[in-house]
């Protein structure tokens, strides 16, 4: 069994989803946020306003690679984890990358009073328009794509699975 990286934009359910995979296939699952988290000792908003974006993407980018040594898991990664070429290329090489999709409109519902996320504040539609068009294409490079939109939990992690085992057949992986 290979690492299960999921990606895809805030509030497509990554880390939710990513435990009741994990859940179901019996195996760890890992939060790259989480760790940031737990090794920088403050939250994502503080640790913006303390050291700024590119602070916490190379935080992201050290620990992303760490984590996928400690395999096999269901690793759950930050919206941006993907915009990294080198991000990218390790996870591609590192595991089997799913991708979390869901409309415009249901992740603005899904945000809406979100305050844990400091690329959203300033007004929540106008940041995720902003930001799905900036990264349009972005999490096209998965090889295994979700649409999460209307779908229940069991459902999201069902079609993951049957997904994975398809591609694993394809060689995609
Ligand atoms: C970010 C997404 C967040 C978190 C940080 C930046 C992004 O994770 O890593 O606030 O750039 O899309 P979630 O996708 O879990 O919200």
């Amino acid at each position: 069994m290979k690492n299960l990286i999921l990606v895809g934009f805030m509030g497509t359910g990554k880390t939710t989803v990513g435990v009741a995979l994990a859940d179901s296939l019996g195996i760890a699952h890992h939060d790259l946020d989480a760790a940031i988290i737990e090794k920088e000792g403050c939250s994502i908003p503080e640790l913006f306003a303390r050291h700024g974006e590119t602070y916490f993407r190379d935080a992201e980018s050290r620990l992303l690679s760490q984590l996928l040594d400690d395999g096999p898991q269901v690793l759950t990664t930050g919206g941006g984890a993907v915009l990294r070429k080198q991000n990218v290329e390790i996870m591609l090489a590192k595991g089997t990358v799913i991708a979390l999709y869901a409309s415009e409109e249901e992740l603005i519902r899904r945000l809406e009073n979100d305050t844990s996320r400091p690329l959203l504040s300033g007004g929540v539609a106008e940041r995720v328009k902003t930001l799905m068009a900036e990264r349009a294409g972005a999490y096209d490079f998965a090889p295994i794509q979700v649409d999460t939109t209307g779908k229940s939990l069991e459902a999201i992690v069902d079609e993951i699975k049957a997904q994975v085992v398809e591609s694993a057949k394809d060689g995609k992986q």
